[in-house]
């Protein structure tokens, strides 16, 4: 089969789409012919091993020192059509259309993965293409891992930091359906996308800052996490809620004090991925309550341009490789 490879970290030139074998599914697993897939910011860090300090040694010692060792395809969600099923698997069958996240497997960039049955793998909506179902997963589980955490109550305002990105793009919509008014800040451009998928307000971060205003939030969703922490704290009501996905150091031990100490909580956690949660996320799109946002699409051969399109900052909501045209 095909796929993309990487045998070295560095720029998206390190991909190279090449001849594999194609995997063979055990008795508990399912084999997938891959239809389509995403490249997410996690793809790109991988590719360029770009991770905060603290995290960059253990990860690299688990990935591989000098060479990636374990995982040499990325991708972490596809979409795509069961093509066979190891003989233990009692829920899915030859030709049931599907979506599910990779996890820390990676694999999505090629022509077929196999998986276990047992992971969350979900049904295809089907009122979504291959392109939209495959943007689901890190996305949606992420921003519903985080956004529960917050245990959002009708009416609370929150605001979405990196809102027309992977994550940003479903929690929008996600806060929306429990029922919180939301303000999402991104860049200029991206604004538009953001009123259409249900903002309630927009904030450009180029133009303003929006930690400047006094306690205004009851939750801060902070995906990107470059403002200060002090400020985000400072914005949120007595009781506030303060998710931040992607923390430095002194950010996770300051979260520890200051869910120790004020009536504020500050949360921060790798989300678990769970088949009742991706089913969760199939329901709401089947009842027309949350959707993906997709850029563009690009072929498994261009994978080069697609990390270089995410990595430059102009994507709005998600970029999808098409594996089967
Ligand atoms: N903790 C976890 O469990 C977890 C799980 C998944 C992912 N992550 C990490 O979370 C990070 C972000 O995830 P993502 O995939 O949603 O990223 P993404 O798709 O790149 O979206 C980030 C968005 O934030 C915007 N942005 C950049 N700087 C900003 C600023 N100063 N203020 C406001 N908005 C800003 C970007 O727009 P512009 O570029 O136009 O500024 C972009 O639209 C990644 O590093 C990823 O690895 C963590």
């Amino acid at each position: 089969m095909k796929a993309v490879v990487y045998e070295r970290y560095g720029p998206p030139e390190v991909l190279e789409l090449k001849e594999v074998a194609k995997p063979v599914p055990r008795d508990d697993e399912v084999l997938i012919k891959v239809h389509a897939a995403t490249v997410v910011m996690g793809d790109c860090e991988m590719r360029a091993f770009d991770f905060p300090a603290w995290f960059w040694l253990p990860l690299r010692l688990y990935a591989g020192l000098a060479r990636p060792k374990r995982v040499k395809i990325l991708g972490q969600e596809l979409a795509g059509v069961v093509a066979a099923v190891g003989r233990d698997v009692t829920g899915f069958k030859s030709g049931d259309e599907v979506f599910a996240p990779t996890e820390a497997g990676f694999g999505a960039h090629a022509e077929y993965r196999c998986l276990r049955a047992t992971k969350p793998i979900a049904i295809k909506p089907a009122t979504m293409s291959f392109e939209e179902a495959a943007a689901v997963p890190t996305g949606g589980l992420n921003a519903l891992h985080y956004l529960r955490k917050a245990d959002i109550r009708p009416g609370e305002k929150v605001l979405i930091n990196g809102a027309c990105g992977t994550i940003g793009s479903f929690a929008v919509q996600l806060a929306k359906y429990f029922g919180a008014e939301v303000t999402a800040v991104d860049s200029a451009d991206k604004l538009d996308v953001l009123r259409e998928i249900g903002a309630d307000r927009v904030i450009d971060y180029m133009a303003e800052e929006f930690a400047a205003g006094g306690a205004a939030y009851d939750v801060i969703f902070d995906v990107v996490c470059r403002k200060s922490f002090s400020r985000c704290l400072k914005s949120l009501r007595p009781g506030g809620r303060y998710l931040v996905v992607n923390p430095l150091a002194n950010q996770m031990l300051r979260a520890l004090w200051t869910s120790w100490t004020s009536d504020k909580k500050v949360f921060f956690a790798f989300a678990p991925y769970r088949t009742e949660d991706l089913n969760f996320l199939k329901g709401l799109i089947e009842a027309g309550a949350l959707k993906s946002v997709i850029d563009r699409s690009f072929p498994l051969d261009r994978m080069a341009d697609a990390h270089a399109y995410v990595e430059s900052g102009d994507k709005k909501g998600n970029v999808a490789i098409t594996v089967v045209q």
